[in-house]
C-alpha cells in the first residue's frame, strides 16, 4: 500500500480536496515560490504544503493559507504576473462560500507575511523555518508551543476521528543565529502519524506580531536522520512556572463550587468534540454550510436521546433542501454525542 505523502485532517485542512497547484512564480506570488497549494471545495479555502524526501519517501507539512472564497474552490491557475486565478462551484451541494460558483483571483500584496516557511522533520523533533526572524525570548519560551498526534482509522464508514491521540511535549528550543530557524525537541515522535503543533506564543522580532496560521500539521512516515541536539544547547525555560510561582504568593480566597449534574457545554468547551468529530467540517452553529446549522435543527424539537441516533443513523428525508445527505457516523462516542446533542438542544 501506498502510503499518503502528506495527510490533510479532515474537517480541519479541508473537507473535500481539489485541484493541487504548484507555485512555478518564483517569487510574484510571495514568500512561498516552489510550495504546493491545494484547494478545497466543502470549506472554500487553499491548503499549503510544503514536501521533502526522508529515507527515498515524499513525506511534509501542511498549514492553513487563505479561506473566504464565495464558492467551493475546484481550479485553480497562475496568470503570468503571479496572480493566483481560482474556479469555484459547489454544484449546488453548498459549502462555506454561500453561492453556487464564481472566479476570483488572489494577488500577492508584496508584503511578506509572519509565517512558517516550511517545517522539516529531524532526528529529535522538527526545524521550523520562518519568513522573517522571530523574537528569541518568546520562541525560546517552551510554554509558546502545544502539540499532539494522531491517525486516522481505514474503514468503510464515512468519516474517522482522531485516533489514538497523544500529547508531544516539547522539551527544549534552539533558536539560529539569525532568527530566521527554530529547531524543537520533542518526545514521542511516531511514524505515520499526523503531528500537529501550534505556535500560539511565538512573535515577529520587529513587530511582536503572532503568526498568520500558527498551527502545523506534518506527516511523519519517516524520522530524519541526522545527529540530536544536546539538552545543553537547548533553552527549557517556560513562562508558566515564573508566573506561577508569583501567584502562589497571593494570598487565597475560598470560593464554594457548586456541582451541577451533567451542565450543558458552553460553546467555547463543545468547540473540541465538533472539531475531533469533524461535524465543524459540514455544520456552523449559526450559518448553513453542507448541513443545516445547528440552530435550525434545534428548532426541531428533537430529544437529545432522538440527536444521538440521528447522529448514528440519518434521516436525509428530513432534510430534502440539503443535496448531499449526512453519512452514518457510529464512531462518535456516545458519551460526546450525547453533550454535543444537549448543547445544540439549548441553542433553540
Ligand atoms: C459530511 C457532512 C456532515 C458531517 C461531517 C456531519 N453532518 Fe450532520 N448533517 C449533514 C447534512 C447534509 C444534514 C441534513 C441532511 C441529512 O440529514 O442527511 C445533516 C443533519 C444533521 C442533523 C439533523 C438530523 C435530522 O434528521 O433532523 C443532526 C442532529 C446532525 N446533522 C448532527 C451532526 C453532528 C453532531 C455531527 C458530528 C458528529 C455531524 N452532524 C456531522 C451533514 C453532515
Amino acid at each position: 500500500m501506498q502510503l499518503p505523502a502528506v495527510v490533510l485532517p479532515h474537517g480541519i485542512l479541508g473537507i473535500s480536496n481539489s485541484e493541487v497547484k504548484v507555485d512555478k512564480t518564483e517569487g510574484k506570488f510571495g514568500p512561498f515560490s516552489g510550495q504546493v497549494f491545494i484547494g478545497d471545495m466543502g470549506q472554500s479555502k487553499i491548503m499549503r504544503v510544503v514536501l521533502e524526501k526522508v529515507k527515498g519517501e515524499y513525506q511534509g507539512v501542511a498549514f492553513d493559507f487563505r479561506s473566504g472564497f464565495q464558492s467551493g474552490v475546484m481550479r485553480m491557475d497562475f496568470d503570468n504576473n503571479g496572480n493566483l486565478f481560482v474556479g469555484e462551484t459547489n454544484r449546488g451541494w453548498g459549502s462555506a462560500g454561500t453561492t453556487n460558483s464564481g472566479l476570483e483571483f488572489l494577488t500577492w500584496t508584496g508584503r511578506i507575511p509572519f509565517e512558517m516557511k516550511t517545517v522539516k522533520s529531524m532526528p529529535d523533533g522538527f526545524e521550523i523555518e520562518f519568513t522573517k526572524p522571530v523574537d528569541k525570548s518568546s520562541a525560546e519560551d517552551l510554554d509558546s508551543y502545544k502539540g499532539k498526534s494522531y491517525i486516522y482509522k481505514y474503514h468503510a464508514a464515512y468519516g474517522s476521528p482522531q485516533a489514538n491521540l497523544e500529547t508531544i511535549k516539547i522539551k527544549g528550543v534552539k533558536v539560529s543565529e539569525d532568527g530566521y530557524k527554530v529547531r524543537i525537541v520533542t518526545d514521542n515522535l511516531r511514524p505515520f502519524y499526523v503531528h500537529e503543533i501550534t505556535l500560539n506564543g511565538v512573535k515577529e522580532k520587529a513587530s511582536g506580531q503572532l503568526i498568520l496560521h500558527p498551527t502545523f500539521y506534518y506527516t511523519l512516515n519517516n524520522i530524519a536522520e541526522g545527529d540530536k541536539l544536546v539538552l545543553t544547547e537547548l533553552s527549557t525555560k517556560r513562562s508558566s512556572k515564573i508566573k506561577k510561582k508569583v501567584a502562589k504568593k497571593k494570598p487565597r480566597t475560598s470560593k464554594k463550587v457548586v456541582a451541577k449534574k451533567n451542565p450543558i457545554l458552553t460553546d467555547e468547551q463543545i468547540q473540541p468534540l465538533l472539531t475531533n468529530n469533524t461535524c465543524v467540517a459540514c455544520h456552523h452553529k449559526d450559518k448553513r454550510l453542507v448541513g443545516p446549522s445547528f440552530k435550525l435543527i434545534a428548532k426541531r424539537n428533537y430529544t437529545n436521546e432522538k440527536i444521538v441516533e440521528l447522529i448514528y443513523n440519518p434521516q436525509p428525508k428530513n432534510w430534502p433542501e440539503y443535496a448531499t445527505p449526512m453519512a452514518p457516523m457510529p464512531q462518535v462516542p456516545k458519551d460526546q454525542a450525547l453533550k454535543i446533542a444537549a448543547w445544540i438542544n439549548a441553542l433553540d
